[in-house]
């Protein structure tokens, strides 16, 4: 078995398939709807899950991207379907997410306004506990060319358990230490990702590796298994990876499973040819 999240089909006709998979890290990719592989996934079988969830946000409205005036759509899959749907669509994701989720295991969820404050009242009716809200402050957001609003500088994270009798992990000492003898605040200024981070591809809601990485190192130990539902370009795996933790990621476009294959398997070889070989082992040349 790759990892505790091997879903089992049942008699039913599978609806999503196995995209990628590196035995050896414990890493797995899936293509199709979240909910189906979820759905089809034990019990308490994942320590950690970070979701980004669609925004729906993509109204035929305008934004800014390097200086030109361009669409706010992001894709089909970003559109709203109204409040109602919109709502029960998080309610479910989100209930799939706490059932697979370990006793002790948290969640992170990412989004705008747009989508928030449903992510929000879901997790409440659901009984998760609410750890923190971060605030993620972009650097350099686009202008709002509208000049009716603030400009849109923030997205909020919201760090739960999966319920109130969880006792959840924080590596304190760590944030500290990351944040020069400090205690850790709630308000995170990290930089939208760099060229390096899009090579193979860009997806339009793309996060920074800097922002998974504090998110992984804060809340789950090496060999712990994280989950991300709506998986892009897999962000969170090439962070679970880079920091020792098993994978599975999850999205319904190839076009993305693609680009997030090319990441992870670039991220994989670098973790093999910074691991010392067996000669550098024996020869005790790995050692200063
Ligand atoms: C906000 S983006 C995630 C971006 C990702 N965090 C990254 O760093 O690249 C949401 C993703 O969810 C996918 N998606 C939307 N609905 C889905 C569903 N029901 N099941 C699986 N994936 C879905 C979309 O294809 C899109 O790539």
């Amino acid at each position: 078995m790759t990892c505790e999240l091997e879903p089992t089909s049942g008699t039913s006709r599978p609806t999503y398939k196995l995209y990628f998979e590196d035995e050896e890290n414990r890493v797995r990719l899936y293509l199709g709807d979240c909910l189906s592989v979820m759905r089809s996934a034990p019990d308490e079988c994942v320590d950690l899950i970070f979701a980004d969830p669609p925004y729906f946000l993509s109204n035929d409205g305008i934004t800014c991207y390097a200086g030109k005036m361009v669409s706010v759509n992001k894709g089909k899959w970003d559109r709203s379907n109204g409040f109602e749907q919109n709502f029960r669509f998080t309610a479910e994701w989100l209930a799939e997410c706490q059932r697979i989720l370990k006793p002790n295991g948290t969640i992170w969820v990412s989004g705008t306004q747009h989508v928030i404050h449903l992510v929000g009242v879901a997790m409440q009716q659901l009984g998760y506990r609410m750890l923190n809200d971060i605030t993620w402050v972009k650097p350099a957001p686009p202008p709002n060319l509208s000049c009716r609003y603030f400009v849109h500088a923030t997205e909020t994270i919201i760090w739960a358990a999966k319920n109130r009798k969880s006792k959840h992990y924080f590596n304190y000492q760590l944030m500290k230490k990351l944040n020069g003898n400090k205690q850790m605040q709630s308000v995170w200024k990290i930089a939208t990702p760099r060229k390096p981070e899009k090579r193979y591809g860009k997806h339009p809601t793309q996060k920074p590796e800097a922002l998974l990485d504090r998110i992984i190192l804060a809340s789950s130990e090496p060999g712990d298994l994280v989950l991300d539902p709506f998986c892009g370009s897999d962000t969170t795996g090439v962070s679970a990876v880079r920091h020792g933790r098993k994978h599975v990621g999850i999205d319904m476009a190839k076009e993305w499973l693609e680009v997030a294959r090319r990441r992870l398997r670039d991220e994989l070889t670098n973790i093999k040819n910074s691991r010392p070989s067996r000669g550098d082992i024996l020869s005790g040349s790995c050692c200063p």
